[in-house]
């Protein structure tokens, strides 16, 4: 980026009073007096009177709705798909709030925000997350009112949570859960607790955000409206 541009992208001026600090001897870039048209480099330290200065980032929030069989971290030692390949298209540098098991499908938001990211990720955090399990078996109200009330699933008892039996048969199941929680696996684990295996599961909501008709492996922008309310949570 233009040594001007960089400065102006960072708050100090505007590009032309950038260009007369440049020509005033102010501006300078790792150390050395800069000149007027230098491009400024990945790594370089720019001062303004003595001040290092940064651009200001541009803060970008989407919504995917992830397919199984991709990872939510950024990279993979073994290889495997991770959720930055569905969106190729953005040149910023973003990673997922949370993480869905790799079998896991649904909703996941991608920022570049840290801040919103970390807030939305504290475990003193309770923002529900709504997600829909296909589980094998019968599965009846007296293993709702179990998952209701919390289960052990291995040394943690899990908080109450919202139960909504969708389907009933005696060969598969279709049940929402709400939890505020995100233990690893924990939906699965929590199923397994009251002994019905989860076949296929896909988060719907994060609080009040639904994913609003995305197809599967899709992304879109959040809304201003749905970014001012996760800012508020
Ligand atoms: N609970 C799980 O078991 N898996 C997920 O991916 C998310 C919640």
């Amino acid at each position: 980026m233009r040594l001007n541009k960089y400065i102006a992208h960072s708050g100090v001026c505007s590009r032309r009073k950038a260009d007369q600090l440049i020509g005033q001897g102010q501006v300078t870039v790792n150390g050395q007096k800069a000149e007027c048209g230098y491009d400024v480099k990945d790594g370089d330290e720019v001062s303004v009177a003595g001040r290092i200065i940064r651009p200001e980032k541009r803060l970008i929030y989407y919504i995917l709705n992830k397919p199984e069989g991709y990872i939510t971290s950024v990279d993979d030692e073994q290889g495997r798909q991770t959720v930055l390949d569905l969106m190729p298209d953005i040149r910023e540098r973003i990673y997922p709030v949370g993480r869905l098991d790799y079998n896991t499908s649904g909703m996941l938001i991608m920022t570049n925000d840290g801040d919103l990211a970390y807030k939305l990720t504290s475990p003193h955090k309770d923002i529900f997350k709504t997600y829909v399990a296909e589980v094998a078996g019968l599965f009846l109200y007296r293993d709702a009112e179990k998952l209701r009330r919390g289960v052990d699933i291995g040394g943690y008892v899990t908080k109450p949570a919202e139960i909504d039996i969708l389907r009933q048969s005696e060969s598969t199941s279709r049940v929402e859960i709400r939890i505020s929680e995100g233990k690893k696996r924990q939906v699965r684990r929590m199923f397994d607790a009251v002994g019905h295996r989860v076949l296929k599961l896909e988060r719907t909501a994060i609080g009040d955000l639904k994913m609003a008709h995305l197809r599967v492996g899709n992304y879109r922008k959040m809304t201003a409206n749905e970014i001012a309310y996760l800012k508020r949570l």
